[in-house]
């Protein structure tokens, strides 16, 4: 049985360890993590998904935290990740900052809630797979271009996509890659409400304090026994999806379509 634990305020305790793009604050028992790079749309860099990885096992150990919140700004909420660095940078093992995250999401045993307003492109939207509320506000896009990108699904986007919209809609937004919008994201279930977006973090952090308020235990065993039947499949499924990215990341589509991406141009891919 984990022990009841009573929230304290713990102000910035964690974000010693995070560059200025990624905000973590914990409050009341509740961490927020704030995306903070809206110059270039909240993509995120390698050092961000580090400090990313490290917020959450920070959050994860750390008795302050009941719950977690995810959030960007109110126009956007992450373009996924940063192009440029991802070309320059690509991840080159299973130990790579990107995958450091995702697997600390995916073990992530408490609650996680996300607030999301405008773009949520990439592993923008295929983080969402992992929370346990979203809410939405109703200028939201949500997309997962890796194929136009040359690229594949990562964080388990492959297994949890077509479990939650069914196989058909899920291959709409992975093969076509196309945007669905935030009262579409909700009659599928990806999200729980649709709202504008200025209330949007609000009401995340409305539910997040109401979850804070529960026993620590019975929210982390209840979460357990909803994922359990299926957490090795997930993670097999990232490993899987990171090896294949991994590889066609180096590969000519990907390289043109980031090139494209960063000269402002559309890609070429008659040559690849
Ligand atoms: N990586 C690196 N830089 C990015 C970025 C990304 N994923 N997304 C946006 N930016 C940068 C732009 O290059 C631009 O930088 P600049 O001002 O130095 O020229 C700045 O952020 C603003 O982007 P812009 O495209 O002008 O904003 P927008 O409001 O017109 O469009 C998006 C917003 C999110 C729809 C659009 O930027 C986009 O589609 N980004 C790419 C998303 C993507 O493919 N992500 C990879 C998923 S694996």
């Amino acid at each position: 049985m984990t022990p009841e634990i009573q929230p304290r305020d713990n102000a910035m305790s964690i974000a010693a360890t995070a560059p200025q793009d990624i905000l973590v604050h914990t409050e009341a028992g509740v961490t927020t993590i704030t995306f903070n790079r809206v110059e270039k749309k909240n993509s995120l860099t390698q050092a961000m998904y580090t400090a990313l990885a490290q917020a959450l096992l920070a959050a994860q150990d750390d008795a302050a935290t009941r719950v977690v919140v995810f959030q960007g700004d109110v126009t956007i909420f992450s373009a996924g990740n940063d192009i440029g660095d991802f070309l320059n940078h690509p991840p080159a093992s299973e130990d790579a900052p990107v995958f450091q995250f995702l697997r600390a999401l995916a073990g992530f045993s408490k609650p996680l809630v996300a607030a999301v307003c405008g773009p949520a492109v990439g592993i923008g939207t295929t983080l969402l797979l992992h929370c346990d509320l979203v809410y939405a506000g109703d200028n939201a896009a949500f997309s997962m271009p890796f194929v136009n990108l040359g690229l594949c699904p990562e964080a388990a986007s492959s297994l949890l996509l077509p479990q939650m919209l069914g196989y058909h809609r899920a291959a709409e937004a992975l093969l076509l890659g196309e945007p669905f919008f935030a009262e579409a994201a909700l009659e599928v279930g990806l999200v729980n409400r649709v709202v504008p977006p200025t209330e949007c973090n609000a009401v995340a952090q409305a539910q997040a304090k109401k979850l804070a308020a529960k026993q620590l235990s019975s929210l982390v065993e209840t979460k357990r026994l909803m994922k359990k039947g299926q957490t090795a499949a997930v993670l097999d499924c990232m490993a899987e999806e990171g090896a294949s990215f991994g590889r066609l990341l180096r590969g000519p589509a990907a390289r043109e379509a980031f090139s494209a991406f960063m000269q402002k141009r559309h890609p070429d891919f008659s040559q690849v």
